[in-house]
């Protein structure tokens, strides 16, 4: 069972830009996934992420105005190629993938199963820059898989794997070695 981080409390789980995959609904209930990289916390309680606009991602976020925030750990880096590629809509990436929903619960759209962490997001506005809009979201609560939190209860990215990618459009992805302790 997940560990819940209540409310903004989940953004915590995205302190460390990682890749992610964004789940939503197709007006059909298909689940969609999508990988994306650009994203930044603008408060504690809301974040932005650069949507391509031909995206299945940003068409059904303006329509249904909510959409899940995945973080997959190194053990599933071979199913980013899925959902970075483009897939009809009536083919869930998630099943693509190997991989599973899990039910949310704020929202009507699944978060993925096997996901280290997932943030339930709304909605808020967007900001025009051209070939992706950026749009900005209140986070609104979010999962964790218990192995992958540390003795304080947060996130441990470096237990879980966490994946960033460092080179693109032919992605390779870098996790991290460990913890340095600053004073
Ligand atoms: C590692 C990775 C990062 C990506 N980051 C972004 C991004 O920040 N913004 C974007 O619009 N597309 C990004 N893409 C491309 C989308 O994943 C791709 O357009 C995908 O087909 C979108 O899926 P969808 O049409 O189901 O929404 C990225 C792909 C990969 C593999």
């Amino acid at each position: 069972v997940k560990k819940e981080f209540a409310g903004s409390q989940a953004m915590q789980l995205l302190v460390t830009r990682p890749v992610m995959v964004i789940t939503t609904l197709h007006p059909d209930g298909t689940l969609n996934g999508g990988a994306f990289g650009s994203y930044c916390n603008l408060s504690g309680s809301e974040l932005g992420v650069a949507i391509g606009l031909p995206s299945h991602t940003y068409k059904n976020i303006q329509a249904r105005k909510e959409f899940v925030i995945n973080v997959l750990g190194a053990k599933h880096v071979d199913t980013l190629s899925v959902f970075g590629d483009a897939c009809p809509p009536n083919v869930s990436e998630v099943e693509r993938a190997g991989l599973h929903p899990l039910e949310p619960k704020r929202i009507q759209t699944p978060h993925v199963r096997e996901a280290v962490a997932s943030v339930e997001c709304r909605y808020l506005r967007e900001v025009e820059i051209g070939y992706h809009n950026f749009v900005i979201a209140d986070v609104l609560c979010g999962y964790c898989d218990p192995d992958c939190l540390d003795e304080d209860g947060r996130l441990d990215v470096v237990k879980a794997g966490i994946l960033h990618c460092v080179k693109y459009p032919q992605p390779v992805y870098a996790t991290f070695g460990g913890y340095a302790v600053g004073r």
